[in-house]
């Protein structure tokens, strides 16, 4: 069975369930922040367990479901926890959700994560839209015999993040009053965090924030045409930048802090779309 015929299998099914028109939006929620999908009401949630192909995520703070719903009105999916390179899966792995979510009719793509701080003028907690993104986890998802069924060989990366939803994104925050900040997202392999050095590196190159998450996701969604917004939490600053080092749980309890204001500019954000 082709990699095609797995996402329409896993898209079936999910219809099946769902069993109602497919939401054209899509949120794919990060470290900590799986408890929005609580807020949908009309919810049928489906455990990635009972999804034929779907791969399953180990790592702790992701719980693996998907979930359609509503929020004000509007029709969402949303995916509470995604599997990452590091775990040792293949892009065309990480990258199977976001593909069976296009061929769904998703139109807008919305992914959040947890990243560290690399500029200062971050902090502990932040919000960001993230702008552009550096791939540099030395992969592609793209990479091997092109379908074009998903899309072109050589899709254009000018605007990944549409402009249009960043400034979107502003107005919902501006209207909270909830401060938002925006940057270049670098994309590491991961699973070591980053040294100090590599932290200098990535700020010279012009990083705001490094993440473990997204950018293949981001590349698989623009390659489908959808239309993808980036926000990241910056749960910790990066390595090197405060005198203490980094620990996954400070990660998960900064994410759990900011989950209400996290929570609140998504809802402000869906109500705008
Ligand atoms: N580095 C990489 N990934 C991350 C970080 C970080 O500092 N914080 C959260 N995800």
């Amino acid at each position: 069975m082709t990699y095609y015929d797995r996402v329409l299998e896993a898209a079936n099914a999910v219809r099946k369930m769902t069993g109602s028109a497919t939401p054209e939006i899509a949120l794919v929620l990060g470290s900590g922040l799986g408890g929005f999908a609580s807020t949908l009401e009309d919810a049928r949630s489906i455990r990635y367990s009972e999804l034929p192909h779907w791969p399953q995520s180990s790592v702790i703070g992701h719980e693996g479901r998907v979930v359609v719903g509503t929020v004000g009105g509007k029709r969402l999916v949303t995916l509470s926890g995604r599997c990452h390179a590091y775990e040792g899966h293949p892009l065309a792995t990480v990258t199977f959700a976001t593909r069976v979510l296009g061929v769904l009719g998703v139109k807008t793509f919305i992914l959040t994560n947890a990243a560290g701080g690399i500029n200062t003028s971050l902090s502990q907690g932040a919000l960001m839209v993230i702008d552009d993104h550096i791939n540099l986890t030395g992969d592609n998802p793209l990479v091997g015999a092109n379908d074009e069924r998903f899309g072109v060989r050589f899709p254009d990366m000018t605007e990944v993040y549409s402009l249009r939803l960043r400034q979107l994104a502003d107005a919902a925050a501006a209207a909270l009053g909830v401060p938002l900040s925006h940057g270049i997202y670098a994309g590491l392999l991961g699973p070591s965090y980053e040294t100090p050095a590599e932290i200098r590196y990535l700020r010279a190159i012009g990083g705001d924030a490094v993440g473990m998450s997204t950018v293949a996701e981001a590349i698989v969604a623009r390659h489908m045409g959808m239309e993808v917004l980036g926000l990241s939490c910056i749960t910790n600053m990066a390595a090197g930048i405060l005198p203490q080092p980094l620990d996954h749980n400070e990660v998960m309890e900064t994410a759990h802090r900011v989950r209400g204001r996290f929570v609140a500019l998504l809802g402000a954000i869906l109500d705008r779309l």
